[in-house]
């Protein structure tokens, strides 16, 4: 049997289009391998987010030079959003020759033609569709796991945050028919999958390119009476668009679970602006205000920036006074890249890398103190978590999710993954709870 390896880099919508190429490859006959030297086709699912990303599977791409040497016939294939842009995917054929195949995020489903076309040719196939309004719907992903799964709902982006590639990679904003979603999720409900992780760059958006009138509210009111499943998640929803109708559909829907990731990026108004955020510090702050009075038992986290062009010592202060003010469980914290092609990317008081070490590490800390603070609140309660897999640094430990997203480990039996059990906390540290099952 020919065997497949595909290694990822980026965003979960990333990681769920690997479980689609792995479902198509799969139709086509092969099997799954992790071994670089027994697979016939590799495939490098890209990430353009960050400049950081683009190095990574640079230097990755690098290494198989050998492997292609000793195994000629094995096609090294790279795709997603770096392969989106002309810039990059340019730099990265000039510079590795022994890329076989080339294709990115709007024709995943070509991928049987292409691997054939590069199989009668042996020449490098380039497959780019640049901008698309279709959807294909005709994909079996292959998911990682049964017991959760991840949805897409809508695709595309079309904020135009001023830092962001995303919208030059995954094109123009477009809705999944409501239908072919409920179905897709009863289908998963039925084959046993408990918890599901609804996907899009801006799911708040979710309907406004439908002809019907539909709302992210209305989706996750019809996800939340599917029999079955008992968690519901979101990915991610934009500031602007958080509505007091998704407020109503936490304190109505006994599914959805009790965490929210807010985005902020900064919190200096005049750095929101040139972000082009499209809210203000105020704004987002009383939002926040709101949610803590309507939802006390909701987690907060965010994504921030540090280092935007032209933030100021003043600017990065309020950065750090609205995470204390807000009091975030945590956030993932990046510093700024420059992405050609954006906005962004042709500002001037590009900041200093030093200067903006300095400040991802007072954030760090800041954000690390606060959540550590949170955790601790939480030593004696139990928490309802979803088992999912063996800690790697002890075979008799289990980790899984709390409602609140939390990661928990605990001690117990693997038999258990897949289920949901409820955990005792009787330590806990920065990003993790510790416990044990009771009955
Ligand atoms: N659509 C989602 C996520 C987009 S990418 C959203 O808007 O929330 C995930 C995160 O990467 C962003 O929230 C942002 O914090 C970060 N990011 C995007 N572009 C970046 C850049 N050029 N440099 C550093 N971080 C970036
Ligand atoms: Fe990028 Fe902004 Fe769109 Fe998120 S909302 S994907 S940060 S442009
Ligand atoms: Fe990266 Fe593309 Fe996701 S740029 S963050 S993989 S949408």
């Amino acid at each position: 049997m020919k065997k497949f390896l595909i290694n990822t880099s980026g965003c979960q919508m990333n990681e769920h289009d690997s479980e689609k190429i792995a479902g198509i490859l799969e139709g086509m006959g092969y099997g799954p391998t992790l071994d670089r030297y027994e697979a016939d086709i590799i495939i490098f699912n890209t990430c353009a987010v960050r400049k950081s990303a683009e190095d990574k599977v640079f230097g990755q791409l690098g290494e198989y030079k050998e492997l292609k040497k000793k195994r000629p016939e094995t096609i090294i294939g790279i795709c997603g959003c770096m392969m989106q842009r002309e810039d990059i995917r340019d730099y990265f054929l000039s510079k590795h020759k022994h890329i076989d195949l080339v294709f990115g995020t709007n024709n995943i489903h070509k991928l049987p033609q292409l691997i054939q076309r590069q199989l009668e040719t042996n020449k490098t196939v380039i497959d780019i569709v640049e901008d698309t309004r279709e959807i294909e719907e005709n994909i079996n992903a292959d998911r990682k796991y049964s017991y959760k799964a991840f949805v897409d709902i809508n695709y595309g982006c079309d904020n135009y945050c001023t830092y962001c590639i995303v919208p030059y990679t995954r094109g123009r904003e477009r809705s999944r028919d409501p239908k072919i979603i409920i179905d897709e999720i009863v289908g998963l409900a039925k084959n046993g999958c408990k918890e599901i992780t609804l996907l899009g760059q801006n799911v708040n958006s979710y309907g406004n390119t439908l002809d019907t009138e539909y709302t992210f509210p209305k989706l996750l009111e019809e996800i939340n009476g599917i029999d079955g499943i008992e968690r519901i998640r979101f990915m991610t929803s934009h500031p602007k668009d958080f509505s007091d109708d998704l407020i109503e559909s936490y304190r109505t829907l006994d599914k959805l679970c009790p965490h929210l990731h807010l985005p902020v990026q900064s919190g200096s108004n005049r750095v929101l602006k040139a972000m082009n955020r499209k809210y203000t510090r105020e704004e987002y702050l009383n939002k926040i205000d709101k949610i803590k009075e309507l939802l006390p038992n909701v987690a907060l986290t965010t994504d921030i920036i540090v280092g935007f062009p032209g933030e100021t010592e003043e600017d990065f202060e309020q950065t750090i006074d609205l995470v204390k003010k807000i009091q975030y469980d945590s956030a993932y914290t990046f510093l700024y890249s420059i992405r050609e092609g954006t906005i962004a990317a042709k500002m001037k008081d590009q900041i200093p890398d030093d200067i903006k070490h300095k400040r991802f590490q007072l954030l760090v800390d800041t954000l690390n103190e606060i959540g550590l603070k949170h955790n601790q609140k939480l030593i004696g309660t139990t928490q309802r978590v979803l088992v999912e897999e063996i800690s790697k640094n002890d075979k008799t430990v289990l980790s899984g999710r709390a409602e609140s997203s939390k990661l928990v480990h605990f001690k117990a039996d693997k038999s258990l993954i897949g289920k949901i059990v409820d955990v005792k906390i009787d330590s806990v540290n920065t990003f993790t709870l510790h416990g044990f099952i009771i009955d």
